[in-house]
Formats: C-alpha cells, structure tokens, sequence
C-alpha cells in the first residue's frame, strides 16, 4: 500500500538537522485536503444518456475479504469502555498545537475531528498558550500535537503550565512523531523522556497489540500484510514500565535499496502509549501520520481514552442501503430476474452482519415493464419477491421536482402511489428520496408540501447539504417537518456498470473498501445512509461487491455494531445525537453550480439583497431607509404586514419559512446589475445568529448599521415602547426599567434586557466582523446622520458603488418645526416621518445617565479600539464620550 505519492519523497531533498532541535520548521508543504474525495466526477446527467454499450460479465467478483481471526477469537476481544469520573472535571473538546495550520499534518488532523465531529481549539505552537481553562466550554478534554518538536520545543514556562494542567486534571496528550528529513540521523532520544525514536524505518505486517485497554471501536487481531513502501516511519525503542505498545510492524526493506541494506526481520514498535507512571501524563505517541488508516481508527480510541470516555463514539452504526431507480434503466442494462435472485441471496448474507438489513429499493413505476424481456422478467421477480425488501416511492417518471409546480408534482405521486397499490408493493416508512436530489435542498417548497399531501413523508435524504464536498461536511436539517438526513456515496456511480472499467481501476475501488474512503465513512458516520441505483445490481453486481466487501471489512477490524432501523427512527436518532442540526442554514444558491442545476428556474438570486440596513433600532434607521428609497437605482423590500414594515427574516421564525418566502419580498430588478436591492430590519444588528445566516446566504452583501450614544438608544427604545402601548414601559420609569434586578419579574428583565443589550455594540460588531470583512461593514455616526444626511448619502453611495450619483441637497431639506431633514415632495413640501419618529420627550434623569455612562463605558472603550483596529472613523459621540 503507498501512501504516500512519490513527489511527497522529494520534498526530504532539504538537508536539515535533528527534528528536535530545529528552531524553525521550513516543511510548510501546503498539500490538499487529506480525505478529499476521490468521487469528485460523480455524473450529474440523467443515466438513460451516457450508460456505456452492453457487455455482460458472466462472472460478477467475488467479495475477497476473509478476516485472520474467526469469530470465537474475535470474542475474545470486547470493546473497552472509557469512562471514568474524571471525565466529570472536562469538557468535550480538544485542544491541537500546530506548527502551521496549512500542513499536511495538522489539516489530516482537523478533518478528521472534523468528521467526529470533535469540537476543537487550533493553536499556534510557537504562542502562547490559550486559557486552558474555558469558565463556558469547561477544560479540554485532550491536547493533540501535530509533531513532537511542538511539545519539546515549547518554551519551558509554557511547557510546565501544560504538563502541570495535563497533571492536575488527568488530560492526556496525542503526539504524532515524523522522521528527520536527514537521513543521517537514524536514532534521537526525546529530551526529559526514557525514550528513543529510530527514524526513517520502512515496515510491513502492522498489526495491533491484543493487551491494552486503549481499543474500543478498534478490533486487533488482523495484520495489514502490504509492505508499507515508505521509509519515513518512526519506531520507538524504550526501557520503562510506563510504556505500552499499541502496534507492532516489522522492518521491510527500504523502497530504494542500497548496499548497506542488511535484511532484518525485528520487530519494531509503531505507536506507542504512556500510561503516565512516570510523569503523570499519558501520551500516545504514533510513529506517523494518519495518513495510514489504522491510524485514524487508533486516533478515535485514543481520543476516547484519554478524555475518559467524554469524548467516546458510539459503536452503533446505522445504516441504509437505498437501491434507487429500480425498474429505471436503459434497456440492455437493466436487471434480470438472476439479478434479482443475487440481490435477495445477498440480502440474506448482510442480514448475518447488520441485523435487520434491507435493501431499500425506489421505484419509478412508469418504467415497469419497459425493458427487454429478460429485464421485464427481472421486473416481475422483483414485484413477486416485493415483500423480502423495503420501498420507497422515487417519483412516477422519475420527474425532478424543482421543474413542476406543486399541482404537477401531486399528480406524478399519485400515479406512484396507485402503482404501488396495483402492485401490492409495501412502502411504508414515511420516506422518500428526490431524483437527482432535485427540490430538497435547495429547497422547492411544492416539492414538501406535494410530500406531505400524497404520501405523508416525514424523512428523505441528500447529499447536497450544505453541500456535496468535502463529504465529511454533510448534514442534516428539518424543513416544514421533513428531516432531510445526510447521505453517503458509497463509489458506485450511476454509470459505471463494471468493475473493469472502474475509474481508476478496481484496485482504487478496493483500496476505499479496505481502509479508505468508504471504510471511513463507516468508521465515522453513525448514520450512514448509502445512494446506489438499480444498474450496478444488474450487469457485474458491483454493488453487492462493494457493499458484502465492506461490511467484512468493518467487521475484521472494529467492534461496530451494524444495524438497521426504519428511516423514521433513523430521523429522529440523528436529531437526538445532533440537535444543533435541526435548523437549517440557507446559501445562496447561485454560488454553486451544482445548487443551480437542481433550482427552479423561475426563480433568481437576482431577487436577493445586494445590502442590508441591520439596526440597532432607535438610531435613525427608519430615516435612512426612507432616503435611500428616494434613489432611483435602489429598490426597497415589499412592506410586511406582520412586521412593522420590516421583513425581519433572519432573527426570528421567519427564517423556518425558507428563501423563497425571503425572495417574494423583494421585486425583480430591472437591471440586476445597476439596481440595488435592499432591506431593513433594525434588530438584525444585535440578533445572535444574524451575522452567521446572512453570511451564508449572501455572503457578498454590505452591511450598514448606525450608532448613536447607546444610552440615548436605550432610553428612546423605552420612550418608542411606552408611546406604543407597552405595559410595562407604561407602569414602569426607565430609570427602574434599566437598574431593575436579577429579581424583578421576567417581562420587566426582558425588557431592561432589551434597552441595554443593543447599545453594547461592540460585541454585536466583533460578531458581524466575524463573518464579514471591515469593507463590507459601514458604520454611520448616527449623530451626523441627524445633523448632515446630505454628506452621510453621499458616502453611503460611494460605499455601495451606486450609480448614478445622486446629490441629495436636492431631495432632503432641514425642517425647523420637527428639527430634523425631511424628504421635499414633488410639490416642493416637506415630507417628514410619521408621529412615531422623532418623538419629544423629557430629558434623561441625571440618575440614569450616570448609571447608563457607567454601565457602557467599558464597551464603549473597547467599542473605539475595534474601530480604530479596523480603521472606522471614530463617531462624533464616542470621541466626546470619552473624552469626558
Ligand atoms: C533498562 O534500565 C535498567 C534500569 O535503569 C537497566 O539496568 C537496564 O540495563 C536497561 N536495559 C536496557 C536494555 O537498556
Ligand atoms: C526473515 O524472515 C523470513 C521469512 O520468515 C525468513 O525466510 C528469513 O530467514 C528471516 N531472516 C532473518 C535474518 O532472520
Ligand atoms: C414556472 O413558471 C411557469 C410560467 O409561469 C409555470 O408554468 C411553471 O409551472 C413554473 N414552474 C415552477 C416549478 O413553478
Ligand atoms: C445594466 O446596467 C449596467 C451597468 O449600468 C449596464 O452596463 C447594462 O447595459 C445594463 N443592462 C441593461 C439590459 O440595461
Ligand atoms: C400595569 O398597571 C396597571 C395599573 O396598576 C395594572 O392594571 C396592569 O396589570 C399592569 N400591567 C402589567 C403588565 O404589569
Ligand atoms: C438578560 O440578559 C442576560 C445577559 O445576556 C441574560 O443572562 C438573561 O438571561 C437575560 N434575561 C432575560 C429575562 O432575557
Ligand atoms: C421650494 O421651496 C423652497 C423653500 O420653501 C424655496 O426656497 C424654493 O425656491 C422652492 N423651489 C421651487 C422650485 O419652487
Ligand atoms: C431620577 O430617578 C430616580 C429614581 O427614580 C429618583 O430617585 C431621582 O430623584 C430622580 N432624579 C431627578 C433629578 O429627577
Ligand atoms: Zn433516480
């Protein structure tokens, strides 16, 4: 097995002194993304196009996976469980030290916590260490080192904080060892640690130490027999109790062999365990990357063991082979009743390995029958053997859902449905999968409600959310009560029917099988529901290769328990296990292509803000909204009725309603090029999940907001309560309002919370800053807003790029009764705001501005610091304020 490319070899050209004492690392090889799929020409087009000539195979492969041990022996070894109460003093999360987070290293070791979904802290080696202790997220559970020289080359003070805090709170440490770049070096010893590293080893026969508690999804027993070409491994040698080894390997000969090479058949130890006798500090140390997929699996019960089981996996895994397009299929390629023969044979094997296996095969039933006799016998024998299997409907004519109305979608159900009852055919679990992923993300409304109407669905499945790559990266969400579950690829690809002709040939089929991709998918996914279509059943079978192939492989080598359960209880064990999943996060869908090949094309992103106006309420954004309507280039949104004008779509509710809701607030631009949409909704600016949803669907958009002196906010958000009505502005004085206690009634806190929360505008900035660039952002001084609209429109224009220029001297005029500029009607009258807007009120209590000046002034210091860092001006009313 290589795992590594050639090229990689080059790079050890650099002549470089020990690993361990190095000061700098030149090695910043910026390599792709380890686990990048390798799928990436999945065939969007419909598969009746490019299905490649007829050509049966007589034979179909034979899954060639026999495990060393039997199952008697495999008993023998019981998955360990971790926890103990030392987990009750950590947190779930991992801390990783990096020497740069663009190595090879440090991105493998992201992307697989990533795949666990392992929350983690990326840390620069050379820095200062972070606060280890987090009063929210509790301590770190484990502290991962993308190389030894990170830990040994720390500098001392840092060092000892990190050993004593590993020391007092029982937190392990995973280091990863790599070999010198220099070839002369062949051993080091580890200063401060009885241990010596033999570099640049090649080795071959990996196998698992049986005896140590470390192994919980991992089953030891089995031995990787490929010589492992590579000669940068390193083994550890050792004279102390406190260690364990975890793998053992032999020594292969070196890839290049010279004449020095003297065969030796030691054996050599490749990960290591420090059980902390010595120093109380438990370490596992690997003598390579995870590049080596036994690697990942140690990686996972390492994580496990040195957390004390808080970071532990489940060994459940669920798992759902869907079979789509059954009866779909170009003639000559479809299956025949052996076929179907194989596929229920096959069925009886799996449900030996995964209790409660069934295939779960999508129909089309428009297509029943429509083959050559052969395939129509196939039909028959699936229909007569339709009680052995599960179903689910897949649209009549296989129909893409984004391409019809509500009405036209309904009638295509009804034809698959009433097929279904013809045919006796039991689909019965509230679950049903969109050809070609089309309508369920992005999401085509009629499509759910269509669902729900005909067939009461409750769950399907896609892989295109958020989006297909990296795989590791798929959700689910919940949308007008569908839970939209993630789905795997499994390598099999609508149209390739054959082994031989594989992409990439069948040794890249078998190499994800066996460690790779596919393994990993199982390794990592507690809920992994497959994608395969009716062609790789017929032809060679490929399907039930890959499928019978991995399942043996998962079982030589983990303790995973297989299981099947109805796509409804896989649902709603997904949503227990990830509840932050539930909401979804809506993209612009334009972004990709593949989001654009499956959305109707009726619809436009061209009706999606090109900014937004966020608030905070009560600074003047209702007068800004009204003088930017007065440009000609620039269209307002629709007015809600619900919402005082505002859409309000991204705080609250609203946003369950989806983009297409969003979007029919807004008109088709005339021009989408020239014209501006935009929209405002004033508590977007302090909403906590704000900045993060309209990063993802308009991740371009500029952003405006206005700052005024947040205690004259706070007390204007009060007066515009009182004046509307509000009981408790009524019944209370803003002074009580903003100092009332943790005791006061709930309505009463809420509302204090609600005068003060908005006013602290910078942890609201640095959150909008967060996910936006500083040119993104435009900060008005509300002040001048007031006092000079005319010079702040002028640079809202320049900042928007918006043409034509407009000079608003001759659309705003200073009105002398109500004090502020008014727009000038097309009679040359002055039209100003509403009574709401620009309310007289008696002045704040001089209690309350002392309180308020106190309770702002720490934010509004750290207010100025975040502007001058992102170079903002400075308001007019932050400079007085505090210079005061
Ligand atoms: C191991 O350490 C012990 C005690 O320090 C020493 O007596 C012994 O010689 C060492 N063995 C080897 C093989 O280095
Ligand atoms: C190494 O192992 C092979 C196969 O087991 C054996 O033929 C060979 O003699 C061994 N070599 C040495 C040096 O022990
Ligand atoms: C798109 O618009 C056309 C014309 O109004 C309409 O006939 C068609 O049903 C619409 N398609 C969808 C998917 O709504
Ligand atoms: C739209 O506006 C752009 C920029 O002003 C202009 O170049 C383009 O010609 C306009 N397109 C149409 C169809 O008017
Ligand atoms: C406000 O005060 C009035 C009069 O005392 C009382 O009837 C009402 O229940 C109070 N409202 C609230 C919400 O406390
Ligand atoms: C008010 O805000 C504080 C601080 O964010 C929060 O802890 C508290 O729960 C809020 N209270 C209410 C009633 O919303
Ligand atoms: C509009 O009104 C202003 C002030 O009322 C006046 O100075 C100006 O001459 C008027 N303009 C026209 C075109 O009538
Ligand atoms: C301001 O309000 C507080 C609390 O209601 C009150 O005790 C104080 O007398 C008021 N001060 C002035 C100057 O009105
Ligand atoms: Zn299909």
């Amino acid at each position: 097995m290589m795992f590594k490319r050639f090229w990689e070899r080059l790079k050890t050209n650099y002549l470089r002194g020990s690993p361990l004492h190095r000061v700098g690392r030149t090695k910043t090889l910026v390599s792709a993304v380890v686990c990048l799929s390798f799928l990436s020409f999945i065939a969007f087009s419909y598969h009746f196009l490019n299905s490649s000539p007829v050509h049966r195979i007589a034979n179909p492969p034979e899954p060639a996976i026999t495990c060393r041990m039997n199952n008697l022996q495999k008993s023998m070894f019981t998955p360990k469980d971790h926890t103990s109460k030392e987990r009750l003093h950590i947190g779930a999360r991992v801390l990783v030290f990096v020497e740069s987070q663009y190595s090879k290293a440090a991105k493998q070791i992201t992307s697989s916590l990533q795949y666990a979904r392992i929350d983690y802290k990326l840390e620069n080696a050379g820095h200062n260490l972070p606060t280890l202790t987090h009063a929210d997220k509790g301590r770190f559970a484990v502290i991962i080192f993308e190389s030894l020289e990170a830990y040994v080359n720390m500098d001392n003070w840092n060092r000892q904080l990190l050993d004593k805090y590993c020391q007092d709170y029982k937190v392990g440490m995973i280091i990863f060892v790599h070999s010198a770049d220099e070839y002369g070096i062949e051993k080091e010893k580890v200063p401060g640690l009885p241990l010596i590293l033999r570099y640049n080893v090649a080795v071959k026969d990996y196998r698992l130490n049986a005896f140590t508690d470390i192994w919980r999804i991992t089953k030891p027993g089995e031995t990787v027999l490929d010589n492992i070409e590579e000669d940068d491994w390193v083994v550890f040698e050792y004279n102390h109790s406190t260690y364990e080894p975890l793998s053992y390997a032999k020594l292969a000969p070196p890839p290049y062999l010279n004449s020095r090479y003297i065969p030796d058949n030691s054996t050599v130890v490749c990960a290591l365990l420090d059980r902390g006798t010595l120093d109380g500090i438990q370490r596992i140390f690997f003598g390579n990357d995870l590049s080596f997929w036994v690697h990942q699996m140690i990686f996972i019960d390492g994580i496990s063991y040195l957390s004390h089981g808080k970071l532990s996996f489940p060994l459940e895994r669920y798992i759902l082979v869907d079979v789509d397009d059954i009866f779909v299929g170009i003639t000559g390629t479809r299956m025949t009743a052996d076929d179907v023969e194989a596929l229920a044979k096959s069925q009886e094997r799996l449900q030996k390995e995964v209790s409660n296996f069934h295939f779960n095969l999508g129909f089309s039933g428009w297509f029943y029958q429509h083959g050559t006799s052969l395939e129509n016998a196939g039909d028959q024998k699936i229909l007569e053997y339709r009680n052995k299997f599960w179903w689910f409907g897949h649209m009549w004519r296989h129909e893409q859902g984004h391409k019809f109305d509500q009405a036209k979608l309904e009638t295509s159900m009804i034809k698959n449905y009433q097929f279904a009852k013809e045919h006796n055919i039991p689909v019965m679990h509230q679950y049903a999968v969109a050809p070609h992923h089309s309508g369920v993300y992005p999401v085509h409304e009629p499509l759910y409600q269509a669902w729900k109407n005909v067939w009461d669905i409750r769950v399907t499945s896609t892989e295109e959310y958020p989006r297909l790559y990296p795989s590791w990266k798929r959700r689910g969400f919940i949308h007008k009560g569908v839970m939209v579950l993630p789905r795997q690829t499994c390598g099999l690809f609508t149209k390739t029917l054959y082994i031989d002709t594989y992409p990439g040939g069948r040794k890249k089929l078998d190499d994800s099988i066996q460690g790779g991709e596919l393994f990993k998918t199982f390794l990592y996914n507690p809920i992994n529901i497959y994608m395969t279509h009716m062609g790789n059943y017929a032809n060679d079978r490929l399907a039930l290769y890959t499928f019978e192939s991995v399942i043996k492989f998962v079982k030589c080598w983990t303790n995973l328990q297989l299981k099947q359960v109805t796509p409804l209880e896989m649902g709603i064990k997904y949503f227990e296990m990830y509840p932050e999943d539930k909401e979804p996060v809506w993209q612009d869908p334009c972004v990709y292509k593949r989001h654009m090949q499956i959305w109707s094309a009726n619809k436009s992103c061209d009706r999606l803000p090109k900014f937004l106006v966020v608030g905070p309420q009560k600074t003047g954004t209702t007068a800004l909204y009204k003088f930017l309507q007065i440009h000609p280039a620039i269209l307002a949104n629709y007015n809600s009725p619900d919402t005082f004008e505002e859409v309000q779509f991204f705080n609250g509710n609203n946003y369950h309603k989806g983009i297409d809701w969003y979007m029919e607030f807004f008109p088709v631009p005339g021009n989408a090029t020239s014209d501006f949409l935009f929209e405002k909704s004033a508590n977007y600016f302090d909403g906590e999940l704000v900045p993060y949803r309209v990063h993802s669907l308009l991740p371009k958009a500029k952003i405006i907001c206005i700052l005024i002196d947040p205690a004259k906010r706070a007390y204007s958000w009060y007066q515009h309560m009182k004046a509307r009505g509000d009981q408790i502005a009524g019944n209370y004085t803003f002074h009580e309002i903003i100092t009332a206690p943790d005791s006061a009634p709930r309505k009463v806190r809420e509302l204090r919370n609600r005068s003060l929360i908005p006013g602290i505008y910078v942890q609201h900035l640095q959150k909008w800053l967060e996910f936006f660039p500083s040119r993104q952002i435009f900060i008005i001084d509300g002040g001048r807003l007031k006092s000079n609209p005319v010079a702040v429109m002028h640079n809202v224009q320049r900042f928007l790029h918006i043409e034509p220029h407009y000079d608003y001297n001759d659309y705003l005029r200073f009105d002398p009764k109500k004090g502020f500029f008014c727009q000038v009607s097309s009679a040359n009258k002055s039209e100003c705001l509403g009574r709401g807007k620009g309310r007289h009120y008696p002045p704040m209590n001089e209690t309350s501005v002392e309180f308020l000046e106190q309770f702002y002034r720490k934010n509004n210091v750290a207010l100025s610091k975040l502007l001058s860092k992102h170079k903002y001006r400075i308001p007019d009313w932050l400079e007085k304020e505090l210079s005061d």
